[in-house]
């Protein structure tokens, strides 16, 4: 059982590390082409959520002390990173083919205001992960 936690928590860490990485990463560098990295970030938040339900399971199910408060706050935070880019780079991004330059200025500016409100709260999402155990 040992391994399933640790294939478990290990997939866990590095989705979400890949994630909020290139998350952060983009909305801080209009050059890089944010819609590349669209799908590789949704396939890594739909698995940062798959093993999250998973370590609930395993570790905190039934209970709902500071620790469990503190996750909830970091997966909410995660879940409104993951609407939001979704919502704003995503469709910015099924957009791009055929538009003209002052349309693409206009929706890599969108695609970049998306990744830039993701990053801030995946940065609390990160940090409450982070931290959880201690409270
Ligand atoms: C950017 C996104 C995320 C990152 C980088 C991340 C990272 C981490 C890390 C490093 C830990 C280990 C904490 C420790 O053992 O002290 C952890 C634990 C945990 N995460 Fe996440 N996480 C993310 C999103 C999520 C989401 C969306 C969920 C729920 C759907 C979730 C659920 C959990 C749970 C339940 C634990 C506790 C496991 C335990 O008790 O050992 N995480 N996360």
């Amino acid at each position: 059982m040992q391994y399933v936690y640790i294939v478990v928590i290990g997939l866990h860490v590095m989705a979400g590390v890949f994630w909020a990485g290139t998350t952060i990463a983009v909305g801080r560098d209009p050059d890089i082409r944010a819609e590349r990295f669209f799908r590789p970030q949704m396939g890594a938040a739909v698995l940062v959520f798959l093993t999250g339900i998973l370590l609930w399971y395993f570790f905190h199910q039934g209970v709902f002390s500071s620790m469990e408060k503190v996750l909830a706050l970091g997966i909410v935070t995660a879940l409104i990173a993951a609407g939001v880019q979704g919502a704003l780079v995503g469709s910015a991004s099924g957009q791009l083919a055929g538009a003209d330059a002052a349309k693409e200025s206009q929706l890599r500016a969108k695609m970049i205001r998306g990744e830039r409100i993701a990053g801030g709260l995946l940065v609390i999402t990160v940090l409450c992960m982070a931290t959880a155990r201690m409270f």
